[in-house]
This record gives C-alpha cells, structure tokens and sequence, in this order.
C-alpha cells in the first residue's frame, strides 16, 4: 500500500534512480537510449532534484510504501504565468504503473497551490497514457511547444492546462 508524502533530501538517490528507469522506459523508442540518458543524467541528477526540493511555492511528493518509492511528483507556482502552477513531473515505476499512484500524487498537489487559478502542464503527444490520465484528471490541450523543459531540448510537447478551485 503507497501513501503519498512530502520528499527528503535522504529520498533523492532513490527519486533520481526511479526517473532514470521510468524515463528509459517511456521514452527509449520516441527519442533513443542516447538522448533519454543525456536528458536524464541532466535533469535528474540529485543535485538538480535537491535544488527543486528547495524551491519555495513548490510541493515535492513521493509514494512510499514503506520499502520502495514507487513515484514521485513535483509542481511549482509559475514564475512567469501569473497565479499559474505548473505540474513539472510526475512518473511511477512501470511496475507500480496504473495501480492509483499518479491518481493520489496528483490530487495532493492538485490542492497545494490556493493562490493558482490554474495548473498547466506540457507532454510528449505521442505519451498516450500520460495524456490518457491528464485527460482522465480534467486537462485540456491549449498549445504546443518545440522544446520541452528548459532551454532549447528539442522535445515537442503540447500544453495542458486545468482550472483549480
Ligand atoms: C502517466 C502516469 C503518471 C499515470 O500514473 P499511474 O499511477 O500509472 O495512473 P493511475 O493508476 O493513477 O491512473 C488513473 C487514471 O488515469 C488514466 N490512465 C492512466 N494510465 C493510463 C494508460 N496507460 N492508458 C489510458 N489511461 C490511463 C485512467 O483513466 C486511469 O484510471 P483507471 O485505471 O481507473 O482507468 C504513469 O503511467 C507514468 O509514470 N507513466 C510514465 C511516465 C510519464 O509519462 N509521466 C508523465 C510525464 S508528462
């Protein structure tokens, strides 16, 4: 049985092993071994996850279960949209997948942001089950993106977007 909690610093080893697997798992065949182990090495480094953990107006959540972290999640309040959150992450383990992991991570941070009007969101349009649980958890599409997460990536992405409250 997960529950879902706030991270720590001493999960981040564990996070970042989880991201590393579920990101070669769900993107080897869209963008290739090379490029998801560059990307990952480089987004999901713990350092790069401990500077999230101390972001202030952002929630960083993991699903425990006592012995494994089987998902891990994280919003922020927008920087530049104004009262926008922004859902940055959220991935299970395969193996833990479509058990109700990502379902109650994100209905804890759904309700963490009260100054958000809204939460947005960009994803791979070929990820058919993340855009299947966007979809299923009320977003909706409202743009595209060439370059997904920061700078210039290369990833397309289309952006989704909830109100809240
Ligand atoms: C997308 C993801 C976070 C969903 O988490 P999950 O724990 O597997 O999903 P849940 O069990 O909470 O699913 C809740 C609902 O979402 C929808 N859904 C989830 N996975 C789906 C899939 N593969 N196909 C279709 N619908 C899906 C369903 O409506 C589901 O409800 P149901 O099981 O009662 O039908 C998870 O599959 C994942 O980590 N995928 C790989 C990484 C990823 O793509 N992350 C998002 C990046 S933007």
């Amino acid at each position: 049985m997960f529950f879902v909690r706030t991270a720590s610093e001493r999960d981040l080893a564990k996070v970042s092993a989880l991201l590393g697997e579920t990101w070669h798992a769900t993107y080897d065949t869209l963008y290739g071994v090379e490029k998801v182990a560059e990307l990952t090495a480089k987004w999901h480094s713990v350092p790069a996850l401990k500077a999230r953990l101390a972001r202030k107006n952002a929630e960083f959540v993991v699903a425990d279960n006592g012995k494994d972290i089987g998902g891990m999640a994280y919003a922020a309040m927008s920087e530049t949209l104004k009262k926008g959150a922004i859902l940055h992450q959220l991935y299970v383990l395969p193996k833990f997948q479509r058990q109700g992991i990502g379902r109650d991570m994100f209905a804890e941070l759904e309700t963490c942001f009260p100054d958000a009007e809204f939460m947005q969101l960009e994803v791979e349009p070929e990820n058919h089950a993340a855009v299947a649980f966007y979809e299923a958890h009320g977003f909706v599409k409202i743009g595209e993106t060439a370059n997904c997460g920061d700078g210039q990536s290369g990833i397309p992405a289309i952006i989704m977007e909830k109100p809240l409250g």
